[in-house]
């Protein structure tokens, strides 16, 4: 079996965008290994977040791997701009994509890592011909575009069947969870085969160093 290092991603979306930076840091200094961030269009989800000058400025005030999650339409137009605006990791929506290859190529030509993501209702099937070419697959634990909503019960079903798909294929794939993830549901999340593991309210809620670190303990029992 694929035994990867299990990792946080604390999302921003639920940050204090007043002081982004400095909480950015606080994150880094915390030992977060992933900054998860949120591109919203208000066309493919409901809410409109930020883009790439809101990377470009943080870039400077971290050098964790700088996930970016676009929850926007036809990504493929904005990877070059997201790459260089500092993204590490470019995950773009299976739904979103006319050409999710075309998507994937684009990113990899980057030279940066390429995660597709898939919605709660959205089969593994959606992505079968295309999990060899990709480093991560996202999958949606909420229906995307808020932070603060519940995990979707079933959609750990689906993160149990990739991880035993990605272990019989013997991939090296990491399985990204995404919404809804909690101190108190996050073993039974990574139980199910999840290994990076983005949380916003439940990091940005409170003080973050100490939410920050609990998830670390957790993450590396
Ligand atoms: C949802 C975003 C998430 C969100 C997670 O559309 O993709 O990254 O910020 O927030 P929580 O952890 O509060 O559900
Ligand atoms: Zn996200």
């Amino acid at each position: 079996m694929n035994r990867k290092m299990n990792c946080l991603s604390p999302s921003i979306l639920s940050a204090d965008f007043s002081r982004l930076g400095e909480q950015v840091r606080e994150l880094d200094e915390a030992g977060a290994q992933y900054v998860h961030i949120d591109v919203m269009d208000g066309m493919f989800v409901p809410s409109i977040s930020f883009g790439m000058p809101v990377i470009q400025s943080i870039r400077a005030c971290s050098d964790r791997i700088f996930d970016v999650h676009l929850m926007i339409e036809e990504p493929t137009r904005y990877i070059d701009d997201f790459a260089e605006a500092g993204a590490d990791l470019i995950t773009v929506h299976a739904e979103s994509c006319k050409h999710l290859d075309r998507a994937v190529e684009a990113i990899k030509q980057k030279g940066i890592l390429a995660g597709v993501a898939l919605n709660p209702a959205t089969p593994l099937s959606a992505i079968e011909y295309i999990l060899t070419r990709v480093d991560m697959v996202l999958i949606m634990t909420v229906n995307p575009g808020f932070g603060g909503q519940k995990l979707i019960p079933y959609t750990l079903k689906k993160v149990r069947d990739l991880k035993r798909k990605i272990d019989a294929e013997n991939l090296k794939i990491d399985i990204e969870v995404d919404g809804g993830i909690t101190l108190e549901n996050v073993t039974e999340v990574m139980d199910a085969g999840a290994n990076i593991i983005v949380a916003g309210s439940a990091v940005f809620q409170g003080d973050i160093s100490e939410n920050t670190r609990m998830f670390l303990d957790i993450l590396k029992s």
